[in-house]
């Protein structure tokens, strides 16, 4: 067994020990500010809890840390965990500026160790689907539409968080990156504050992204209210023949080659799931984790500069990606 410690024992700390109990792993420590939070884990899973996130990382039982903390935390905590040649399991987004960003990267590099950003998204079986589908798409419209965020809500908070469209949007790059298959070149957006008087967030972006390839992705994100029919996340992908939507949470796809039209269906999201799964045969083979720290920077980069395109109302290269 891989030894796996958890540091911050909240919505998603729970959810990846849950699917690591249930991949035959399990968790041998946590770690949480909030005591409480890590003993009822521990508790729940079985594990013992850690004094503190550098007495998890050094200690010799763990091989890989578990980042589920909010982002403000996330560079300081990845920094140690490389520094002690642990590997990585960083929950998404990697960081909400680019210095924090750059930091996480250039330590994990350093220290040679794995690194996985958690894209659930893109471990869903119909976007591995979409992908054999309509494998060069010229066009990929997508969106992450969700239910207002509270305003007192720490992911809106700007700095524990960043708001709806760098907590998230970055889930929705990723994977247009993944369907387009080539370099990001440049991002035109417009967007901004449009439902959170008085907090320093963009909580509505609507962005292209030109690939080398030619290929366009239109992606809009916003808390401005979820998307009635086909929900909060939705990828359309066209090549001039075919076309697909993916969306009710990746559980739905619809394929048509013009004439005829093929439905895929899956019962349940199984993102976080796979994830862990991959990221546990990755330490196992000794390889890199698919959605690796550069996956990780791509996704915010690309947001951050899009946000600057908003700023700005110019289009912005890539070239630093
Ligand atoms: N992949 C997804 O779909 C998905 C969904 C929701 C959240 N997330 C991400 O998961 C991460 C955690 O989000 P959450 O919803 O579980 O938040 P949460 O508030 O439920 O849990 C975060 C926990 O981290 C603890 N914490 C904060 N700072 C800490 C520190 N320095 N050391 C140890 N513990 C600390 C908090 O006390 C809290 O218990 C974030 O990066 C978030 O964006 C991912």
């Amino acid at each position: 067994l891989i030894g796996i410690g958890i540091i911050g024992c909240g919505l998603i700390g729970e959810t990846h020990a849950q699917c690591l109990v249930e991949l035959g792993e399990g968790v041998r420590l946590f770690f949480d500010i909030d005591p409480a939070r890590a003993a009822d884990l521990a508790e729940k899973f079985g594990g013992k809890v850690a004094k503190s996130a550098e007495e998890l990382i050094a200690s010799p039982e763990i091989e890989a840390v578990y980042i589920c903390t909010h982002h403000d935390t996330h560079a300081s905590l990845a920094q140690l965990a490389a520094e002690h040649g642990k590997h990585i399991f960083l929950e998404k987004p990697m960081a909400v500026n680019e210095v924090d960003c750059r930091k996480i990267v250039d330590a994990v590099d350093r220290a040679k160790v794995y690194c996985m950003t958690g894209f659930k998204l893109r471990f869903n079986p119909l976007a591995t689907r979409a992908k054999e589908l309509i494998p060069k798409p010229t066009l990929i419209v997508a969106h992450i539409l969700d239910d207002r965020w509270p305003d007192d809500s720490w992911a809106n908070d700007p700095v524990k968080g960043g708001g709806n469209v760098l907590s998230q949007g970055c889930h929705a790059v990723d994977l247009a990156c993944e369907f387009a298959r080539s370099k990001p070149l440049r991002v035109l957006a417009e967007g901004g504050n449009l439902h959170h008087p008085g907090i320093d967030i963009t909580d509505t972006l609507a962005m292209t992204i030109t690939f080398a390839n030619g290929t366009l992705a239109n992606i809009v994100i916003a808390d401005a209210g979820e998307s009635p029919v086909v929900g909060k996340f939705s990828f359309q992908l066209m090549d001039g023949t075919h076309s697909l939507h993916l969306f009710d949470r990746m559980k739905q796809l619809v394929y048509t080659d013009g004439k005829t039209e093929k439905v895929f269906t899956e019962f349940e999201e199984l993102g976080f799931m796979n994830e862990n799964s991959e990221f546990l045969s990755a330490l196992r083979g000794h390889r890199n984790p698919s959605a690796d720290q550069h996956a990780g920077l791509r996704a915010t980069l690309i947001l951050l500069r899009a946000i600057e395109s908003a700023r700005t109302h110019q289009s912005i290269a890539l070239d630093t990606i």
